[in-house]
């Protein structure tokens, strides 16, 4: 549990006194570069690069100079080059005891609005990498960006999109876990940057997510913000404010936030045709606001976009604020948002389009028209890590690397991460409540409409571009089974409520050890499912008991708890064909001995 440092922070209280929501900011820090280890020393380097890269190509060298390599392979990735042929030349589908793989971005091309599609192929390649990553035994990944961003001074030129890997990388790290490296950003004009991260690479550190620039090594905390003061502001009735999201959701309660503290323009953007509902609701707004307008615009696309921006500015128009809430998360009427071995590179293009090209694409827009404001809505998912959610998390999380290429800007911009959100949008569908059921059985609550515009409140004037907005149940604490694990977390840790039945397990003669666990687990999955236990085998496949991501996503919450072992998504999901008494098998080897210990 982490409770003590989620509790004591707190945004004001909302208007429904229902608790508060936590905000928390990502912290950059120096760190002391460590000693050289031989934790590497037997191990396979594969390092490639979308494009042409120096770094990787020092990285390359320095590697096989280190003496600490078994052998070292190169590959540069290209557009017209798929990412299957070079997974198949690197031959990752040959068993490695230690194969280490290091993809660099830092060649890959900027984002280019005119190109209207085409810009995400190295996004694509990188989920390829980490899908490839987590089938292949005995493999990890690290992925080098170069931000322009991260750390604790922006440097330049600032690339946005690639906080897609950041997102994209923390929710690898929870779901395969075995599989993962870590997160690296780079200074594109550091010319010593692939040597740095040789040397960071090869030295065992414990760190997963570094910064490196000449001045040195920078890792990240997530602490809690104190002293915010939901303030209730009004905005300026003369200026426009701009909504993505459509007349429905979120994206709607806002447009009625803003018309209740003063906005008379609003324009709202969505993708749907004006239907029955959607008039209804456009009346509502106009009868609080004197101006509004709804069009159905594909804020995702370039031509589209630019055209608007072209006429704002012709019109003269001071724009208020922009609230980016576009999003996707199906596609053909099924979801687009997947565990990473099963994300189609369609889904990923879905899930990036609205909500990350239309984020790149809004930021145009304010930087045109130099609007007040820029606010966007991003996932808690990106910045905890969910599992099952990567290309979601990589999309919102570019929101985080726009809102802080502002910095220093006259525009404000904040990017939100929200966690779970309650009565409207996607927290209203089943699917929604589904899933945020299963996230308030570890800790983590929704949201309440109140919660988040309150936040919003609070948190507009916080000098950071970046806030994630979570609320834990202050009783039972946040028992996210990787909290430990994660450097990033650290600041947040206290005594995790895992290994609950250690004691009994120590008890028991070993060879009762796994008995004893299929039977927790048949009556863990019993209750999830809804069962009796009786109909629940110990030797059929999990796929013939109906278990599915978000049942896969429960028990692995659910042998976190009581056993205190970290199962990776793949393994209770992918390996459908698993049987619950194989999986006590393995969950029994892996036994933290030192607790068992302890509990005897
Ligand atoms: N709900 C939550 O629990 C939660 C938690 C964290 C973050 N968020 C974020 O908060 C935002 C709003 O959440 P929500 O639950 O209200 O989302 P939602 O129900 O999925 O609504 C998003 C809306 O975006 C519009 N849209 C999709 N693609 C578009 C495109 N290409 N161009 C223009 N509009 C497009 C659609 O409007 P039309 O259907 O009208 O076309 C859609 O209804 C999202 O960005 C979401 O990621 C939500």
């Amino acid at each position: 549990m982490i409770e003590s440092a989620l509790s004591s922070t707190s945004l004001p209280a909302d208007a429904t006194g229902e608790g508060n929501a936590g905000l928390f900011s990502i912290g950059w820090q120096p760190a002391e570069w460590p000693e050289r280890g031989a934790a590497a020393a037997m191990a396979q380097w594969h390092v490639i690069s979308w494009g042409p890269s120096a770094s990787a190509d020092r990285c390359h060298d320095a590697l096989r100079a280190s003496g600490l390599a078994a052998g070292v392979a190169r590959a540069t990735l290209a557009v017209a080059t798929s990412a299957a042929e070079v997974a198949a030349s690197l031959r990752w589908d040959l068993p490695a005891a230690d194969r280490r793989v290091v993809f660099f971005l830092d060649g890959a091309p900027a984002f280019d609005a005119s190109a209207a599609r085409g810009n995400w192929a190295w996004a694509h390649a990188l989920v390829h990498a980490c899908q490839q990553a987590a089938l292949a035994s005995g493999t990890r990944l690290w992925i080098v960006t170069a931000t322009g961003l991260l750390g604790p001074t922006p440097a330049g030129p600032a690339r946005p999109e690639q906080y897609f890997a950041w997102g994209l990388g923390r929710c690898h790290a929870v779901e395969s876990p075995e599989s993962w490296g870590g997160l690296i950003d780079i200074d594109a004009g550091d010319a010593d940057a692939g040597d740095a991260v040789a040397r960071f690479l090869t030295s065992g550190s414990s760190e997963d997510e570094v910064a490196l620039s000449p001045d040195g090594l920078q890792v990240p905390r997530l602490a809690a913000i104190s002293g915010l003061r939901a303030m209730a502001r009004s905005f300026d009735g003369d200026r426009l404010f701009v909504l993505t999201g459509g007349l429905q959701g979120l994206s709607f309660e806002i447009a009625r936030w803003l018309g209740a503290r003063g906005a008379r323009r609003l324009l709202v953007l969505g993708r749907s045709p004006l239907d029955a509902g959607r008039q209804d609701r456009l009346r509502e707004l106009q009868a609080l606001c004197d101006h509004v307008e709804y069009q159905a615009h594909d804020v995702g696309d370039p031509e589209v976009m630019q055209a608007l921006t072209a006429r704002l500015k012709h019109e003269g128009r001071r724009i208020g604020g922009i609230f980016h809430l576009a999003s996707s998360w199906q596609r053909n009427g099924r979801t687009a948002v997947a565990p990473l071995a099963h994300v189609t590179r369609e889904d990923t293009e879905e899930v990036v389009w609205a909500k990350a090209q239309g984020a790149l694409l809004v930021a145009e827009m304010a930087r045109q028209t130099d609007a007040d404001l820029l606010v966007l809505f991003s996932t808690a998912a990106a910045t905890l890590g969910s599992p099952g959610q990567a290309n979601y998390a990589g999309a919102n999380s570019v929101l985080d690397g726009v809102a802080r290429q502002f910095e220093g800007s006259r525009t404000r911009a904040l990017s939100v991460a929200w966690g779970p959100i309650a009565e409207a949008g996607f927290g209203n569908s089943e699917q929604g409540r589904d899933l945020h059921e299963l996230w308030e059985r570890v800790g983590l609550r929704r949201l309440r409409l109140a919660h988040v515009l309150s936040t919003l409140d609070g948190s507009l004037d916080a000098p950071e571009s970046h806030v994630t907005a979570i609320s834990v149940d202050e009783d039972q604490g946040l028992s996210l089974p990787w909290l430990q694990s994660r450097p990033i977390f650290e600041g947040l840790s206290g005594s995790a409520a895992t290994g609950l039945l250690l004691p009994e397990l120590a008890s028991l003669p070993p060879a009762q050890r796994v008995d004893f666990i299929a039977r927790t687990l048949r009556a863990s999955l019993a209750t999830i499912l809804n069962l009796d236990e009786q109909d629940v085998g110990l030797e059929a496949p999990l796929a013939d008991l109906g278990v599915d991501s978000l049942v896969a996503l429960e028990m692995l919450f659910t042998v976190d708890r009581d056993f205190g072992v970290s199962l990776g998504f793949d393994e209770t999901l992918l390996g459908m064909d698993v049987t619950l008494r194989a999986l006590a098998g393995e969950i029994d080897r892996r036994l933290p001995a030192q607790a068992l210990e302890m509990a005897a």
